[in-house]
């Protein structure tokens, strides 16, 4: 058996260049995807699209803002009426540590300057946010009051780092699960593509994030991009 990854886990930030790391990463999945026929999970190259870098970076610089207005992920953020504040996000990276030697071939000039034997390398990325996004009102509402949520935004690992990566996503996932809990709450959603057979529905259905609803964002006239949300609670 191979044997399990062991993760560290740190706020992402723009000051430690996060932003761009994400969307390298985010890059990286594409020929897994296409090579298990899911092309059309996402549209575009993210790093090609302007769109999808200021996404990227908005989501870095929120969880940045939201750190310094609530330093703590404690009851207190919550205290009135237990609804996260919609404001209010987390941005996670997965670390791992790796032997420069066993840096894998596509990250090596990336990280192979760095001083020391042993060189920590990002492996997933993972954003958390107290509101949902507008593509899925048809299943749930941006936050609700009587079942308040924390939503999971972003949810990848850098493929470039092979075998290094696998679990951080799950691992993140667990994490994003602490967090429900550490703020009170019992309900963590998400959203994913249901297409290639409902393939991600099933990632997350392993990971305890139960499909709740089924929405569709057109795309034009004859296509929409079909979407799942999921949840998960304490
Ligand atoms: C989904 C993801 C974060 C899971 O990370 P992880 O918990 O560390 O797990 P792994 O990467 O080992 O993947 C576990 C299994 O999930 C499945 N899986 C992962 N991404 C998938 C996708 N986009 N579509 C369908 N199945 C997927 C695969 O079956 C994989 O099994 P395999 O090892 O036999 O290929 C990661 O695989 C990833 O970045 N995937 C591509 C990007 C993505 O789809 N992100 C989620 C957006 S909602």
């Amino acid at each position: 058996m191979a044997p399990t990854n062991v993760f560290r886990f740190r706020p992402a930030t723009i000051a430690a260049g996060d932003d761009r790391w994400f969307v390298e990463a985010w890059d990286s999945t594409l020929p897994y995807l296409a090579s298990i026929g899911s092309t059309s999970q996402w549209q575009y190259v993210p790093s090609n699209l302007p769109g999808a870098v200021s996404k990227v970076k908005k989501m870095v610089t929120e969880s940045d803002i939201s750190a310094q207005k609530y330093p703590t992920s404690s009851p207190e953020v919550l205290e009135d009426g237990a609804v996260p504040p919609l404001d209010w996000s987390k941005a996670y990276v997965a670390e791992i540590d790796v032997k420069k030697e066993n840096l894998p071939a596509a990250l090596a000039d990336k990280y192979s300057n760095i001083q020391g034997d042993v060189v920590a390398i990002p492996v997933g990325a993972m954003v958390l946010q107290g509101k949902s996004p507008e593509y899925v009102r048809a299943v749930i509402p941006e936050q609700d009051e009587k079942d308040p949520f924390i939503f999971l935004a972003f949810l990848m690992t850098d493929h470039r780092a092979g075998g290094l990566a696998k679990g951080s996503g799950s691992a993140l996932l667990n994490i994003a699960k602490e967090e429900v809990k550490k703020l009170g709450l019992k309900r963590l959603c998400g959203d994913c593509w249901r297409g290639n057979g409902r393939r991600l529905v099933g990632y997350y259905d392993g990971q305890g994030l139960k499909a709740i609803g089924d929405f569709d964002v057109p795309k034009n006239e004859q296509d929409s991009w079909e979407g799942a949300v999921t949840e998960w609670r304490a």
